[in-house]
């Protein structure tokens, strides 16, 4: 009898349970009655807090186009996961415990950059494990695609078409300000497939100056508006001096929620033209995967349970090209995939007008 662990861990995203369709799939194929799957609930801490429970095929049934995910998941950050904490749990040890007492042959640990590094952590502690790329960031090192990338890709540039509309009646500037902290990869998508006019991107630092001059641009050519799709974490060349600590002070003295409500104040004070802002926020992790990600997720379930049987462990299945390839969880764990500023997608943005504020 094989003894399969499952846990979704991180922020979700739509796809997870198309992936935990296809792993669970393919496993009760290829095993039948010889498998036992056991779902961790809210990821880590259910490995943590021996949370979990004997899954049935029934329960992989009808989820393949469900968003969220049914084992639930949480954030659990690697930085703590050696401190012990104030009650006392070992955490490391406890996820070993929880391995032990399941008789886990393998976990299959679906998440994105945190969650990777947690599963290289649990290798190098001797456990069996084969992990899924997920995030709407994009970001995960090794992987062309994440599952819920395409999705969430979808959503936001549903949220910048609907935005052309209403900014084109009023003759408005609008920020839409989009998910991705570190890595500008959805709002760099969404923003052209938006056909958005200035896209800011953690990655490519930006100065008001620019931003102005083109939307000077646009007004002088007679354009009634200017979309702006700007990451959460797209920062300004100023800011993008400081030390990380004078950054954090910085940020928690401002004044507004975040980067967009403070670049409208500055823009519409400048320019003197109405600036809104328009934060879709989670919706983007929300919803029904779309067919791309159904799709991707199968494949990556299908590859995973692939290397559960044959105990080729310590890997994560990725999209490479048209492939779906293992690459090695300790090459993965710790390395962020962000947007190469000289990528031929920004080149091929600017030169279609589109302005990335630095120039
Ligand atoms: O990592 C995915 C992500 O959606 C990021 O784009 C976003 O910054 C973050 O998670 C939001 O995290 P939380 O759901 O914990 O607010």
């Amino acid at each position: 009898m094989k003894r399969i662990g499952l846990l979704t861990s991180g922020g979700d995203c739509q796809g997870l349970n198309a992936a935990l369709h296809g792993v669970a799939k393919a496993l009760y194929e290829y095993y039948d009655k010889d498998v036992e799957l056991y779902g961790l609930r809210d990821g880590y801490r259910g490995l943590i807090e021996g949370d979990y429970r004997l899954m049935n095929r029934e329960d992989f049934s009808g989820i393949l186009c469900l968003g969220g995910t049914i084992l639930g998941t949480s954030r659990q950050p690697f930085k703590l996961m050696r401190v012990v904490d104030e009650n006392s749990v070992d955490k490391v040890k406890a996820m070993k415990a929880t391995y032990k007492k399941l008789k886990l042959d393998c976990l299959v640990i679906l998440g994105g950059n945190g969650t990777h590094k947690t599963a290289n952590l649990l290798r190098e502690e001797g456990l069996n494990v084969v992990t899924m790329p997920k995030t709407i960031d994009n970001d995960l090192w090794g992987t062309d695609k994440t599952f819920g990338f395409q999705s969430a890709v979808n959503i936001a540039t549903n949220v910048l078409d609907c935005i052309h509309t209403t900014a084109t009646s009023h003759g408005r500037v609008f920020i839409v300000e989009l998910m991705g902290h570190k890595a500008g990869w959805l709002t760099l998508e969404a923003g052209i497939a938006g056909g958005a006019d200035i896209i800011l991107i953690p990655e490519i630092p930006y100065e008001n100056k620019y931003i102005i001059r083109a939307i000077e641009k646009r007004n002088a050519a007679g354009k009634r508006f200017s979309i702006l799709a700007v990451a959460e974490g797209a920062i300004s060349k100023e800011d993008s001096l400081l030390t990380k600590k004078e950054l954090k002070a910085k940020l928690a003295n401002r004044k507004y929620p975040s980067i967009s409500y403070q670049l409208a104040e500055e823009l519409q004070t400048a320019l003197g033209q109405e600036v809104r802002v328009t934060v879709p926020g989670h919706f983007q992790r929300g919803g029904s995967p779309c067919p791309f990600d159904r799709t991707l997720a199968t494949r990556l379930g299908a590859a995973a349970a692939q290397l559960v049987i044959n105990k080729n462990y310590g890997n994560m299945v990725a999209l490479r090209g048209t492939d779906i390839v293992p690459v090695p969880l300790g090459e993965v764990a710790g390395k962020l995939k962000v947007v190469p500023k000289d990528s031929d997608i920004v080149q091929a943005a600017r030169q279609i007008g589109v302005s990335f504020g630095d120039c």
